[in-house]
């Protein structure tokens, strides 16, 4: 109700035991991903530090209240294009004792800035790919698929917890499964989400009805080395890998994405499926 505190209005509200924070921290890229569904707001301005460090405060403000440890989504544009990022990253982890995910299409991560974030406890990274060589660099660019592999290993010899996140479309549908089995051996977290028609992705020809069957079948069936995840609420509800997680989709519930201006969406464009709780109340990361 308007008018009412912040604490009676939560309450009286639903609160769950954890959520995680999408944050958008600049539209700026260094690549130009034929998919991507963010080229619609490359004006809006990158915020400062301190409205990212106000925004960070106010997202462990509100878990504070909730008694639930946010995760923290770092995401753009690519944010490591940001100065301020391992500040920001400290301010999550250090300041807040939060857990942090950084986003990143892993083309210029170097040693040296990936074990700064490393000292201030960030441990889990999410790189980007969508296939093999060629059908990765044919959506983001000559030369990313290369790079992002070296970042890769850089990142697993210092010990960061991986994630590869895979947009699919009708193109790269079919190298999907043979591509993940190829990088199964370094137990890898595969992310697979569709791609959304916004943006650039709006001109890329989403998977079939009988391919979203198959793709949801071999997440399910999945018994490899490395674990899957698919942004399909389905998956999660039944998948006895993701058990532990809630049943269907955490938009409006369990997430939410700040924007580079600071507006609020109940979910990112990629809600994810595999975050997770734990009885004390820590949010997904913790578990991985
Ligand atoms: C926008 S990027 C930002 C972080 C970083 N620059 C990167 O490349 O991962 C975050 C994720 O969104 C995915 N993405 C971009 N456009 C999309 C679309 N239209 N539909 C679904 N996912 C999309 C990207 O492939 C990437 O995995």
């Amino acid at each position: 109700m308007p008018g009412q505190s912040l604490d009676a209005r939560l309450a009286r509200a639903m609160v769950p035991d954890y959520f995680s924070v999408q944050m958008h921290l600049l539209h700026a890229c260094n690549l130009t991903c034929a998919h991507c569904y963010d080229i619609d707001h490359p004006s809006l301005a990158m915020p400062s530090t301190d409205d990212v460090k106000r925004r960070i405060d106010q997202i462990f403000l509100l878990g504070k209240r909730l008694g639930v440890v946010p995760d923290v989504h770092l995401s753009g544009g690519e944010p490591t294009l940001r100065r301020d990022l391992v500040a920001i990253v400290s301010h999550i982890l250090q300041t807040h004792g939060g857990d942090a995910l950084l986003f990143t299409n892993g083309t210029r991560l170097s040693r040296a800035l990936a074990q700064e974030l490393w000292n201030v406890g960030l441990r889990f990274v999410q790189v980007s790919l969508e296939g093999p060589e060629a059908q990765n660099d044919a959506i983001r660019g000559d030369g990313s698929f290369a790079k992002a592999i070296r970042t890769l290993d850089m990142l697993a010899e210092l010990g960061f917890r991986l994630t590869v996140s895979i947009t699919v479309t009708a193109r790269n549908f079919p190298v999907l499964f043979p591509f993940v089995a190829e990088l199964d051996a370094r137990k890898l977290h595969f992310h697979v989400r569709e791609v959304f028609a916004v943006g650039g992705g709006s001109d890329l020809q989403a998977i079939t009805r009988t391919q979203r069957r198959e793709l949801a079948e071999w997440a399910i069936g999945w018994q490899g080395e490395s674990t899957i995840s698919i942004e399909d609420p389905v998956h999660c509800s039944v998948s006895p890998a993701y058990a532990h997680t809630q049943a269907g989709c955490v938009a409006g519930r369990n997430h939410f994405c700040v924007d580079v201006d600071g507006s609020i969406f109940p979910a990112g464009r990629w809600v994810t499926a595999s975050v997770t709780s734990t009885p004390s109340k820590r949010c997904g990361l913790a578990r991985r």
